[in-house]
């Protein structure tokens, strides 16, 4: 079972902005560049979580997902190869750069690269926040943070995603343009997003929690310094509670900044249907609604698309 989003990778030509993006506006630490001379970011005390390497275009490459240990991932892994998904094991050179104790990766039906892993190396007391913060990021047994993808098919995807891969829907929200599906793997409301976009699959966001509400403060304070765009205002969302704002990051995906998740309870648990995304705000300012937010490309063909579902 998929236990937490573990780490996000990126590659982009701005790779080198995210030194200052990501520590001055998101407040993470740097840590030790990747072999490629990616720019790496940690939120906690795990070694780093966030990995943006040089790349010629702004490109999705990979989520990490962590496993409870070495039986849960061989066992997953397994239970993956019955259901027809092309498998494959990390050599020792993935295994150094990811650190981590072993991983296997696959791709969902539109290439979308998924990392399973165990045993992330930590640091205990390591955390430094890149700028002054009252508090740290919301992380532990809640992972990351949350990735939002746009896929061409939603019912295609869930089957996926769910049957599959075992996410478990926390709720919907459907309105009269668009229908997003929220699914959790812990107690975070969702660690998974997806959102429908006929011809096309993207990386839409990734959000980070913070522990301190005025640290969501000192993020829209900072923003003019370090010339980061608000994507969407302040608000506070129906389904998890978040308070939050999205903003711009270097290399086309958004940053969700956000504070007082929803933490969700399994057992009692019901999927409900909202017909808004926010009680308040989340308003897209003109200057940012002439374009499709995220790393957007074209969907590989329908058939190449079925491949992994039996
Ligand atoms: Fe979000």
């Amino acid at each position: 079972m998929i236990q937490e989003l573990s780490y996000v990778g990126i590659a982009s030509p701005r790779s080198e902005d995210w030194r200052a993006y990501g520590t001055r506006q998101l407040g993470a630490m740097l840590t030790d560049d990747g072999p490629d001379g990616a720019v790496r970011l940690a939120v906690d005390d795990v070694s780093y979580r966030i990995a943006v390497h040089p790349g010629e275009q702004d490109e999705f490459l990979y989520a990490g997902w962590g496993m409870a240990n070495e039986t849960d991932l061989q066992n997953f892994v397994e239970k993956l190869e019955t259901h027809g998904v092309d498998v494959h094991t990390g050599d020792a050179t993935l295994l150094a750069e990811r650190q981590v104790a072993e991983l296997s990766w696959f791709e969902d039906p539109w290439g979308i690269r998924h990392e399973l892993s165990w045993g992330k190396l930590a640091t205990p007391l390591s955390f430094t926040p890149g700028r002054t913060m009252r508090g740290g990021f919301v992380t532990g047994d809640q992972g990351l943070g949350h990735v939002v993808f746009q896929v061409p098919d939603l019912d295609e995807a869930n089957r996926f995603y769910v049957d599959v891969l075992g996410f478990r829907l926390s709720d919907r929200i459907a309105t009269d343009r668009y229908t997003v599906r929220f699914y959790h793997v812990n107690g975070r409301h969702h660690s998974l997003a997806l959102a429908e976009l006929p011809g096309y699959v993207g990386f839409n966001h990734l959000m980070l929690e913070v522990e301190n509400i005025d640290d969501l403060g000192t993020a829209i304070d900072l923003l003019d310094e370090t010339g980061t765009e608000v994507m969407q205002t302040l608000g506070r969302h129906t389904n998890d509670l978040m308070t939050s704002i999205y903003i711009s990051s270097p290399s086309g995906l958004q940053i969700e900044y956000g504070h007082g998740g929803l933490v969700v309870d399994d057992l009692s648990w019901i999927a409900r249907t909202y017909d808004q995304p926010s009680y308040w705000g989340h308003r897209r300012p003109a200057s940012s609604r002439s374009r499709v937010p995220g790393i957007v490309r074209p969907a590989p063909a329908p058939a190449d698309a079925n491949a992994a579902i039996p």
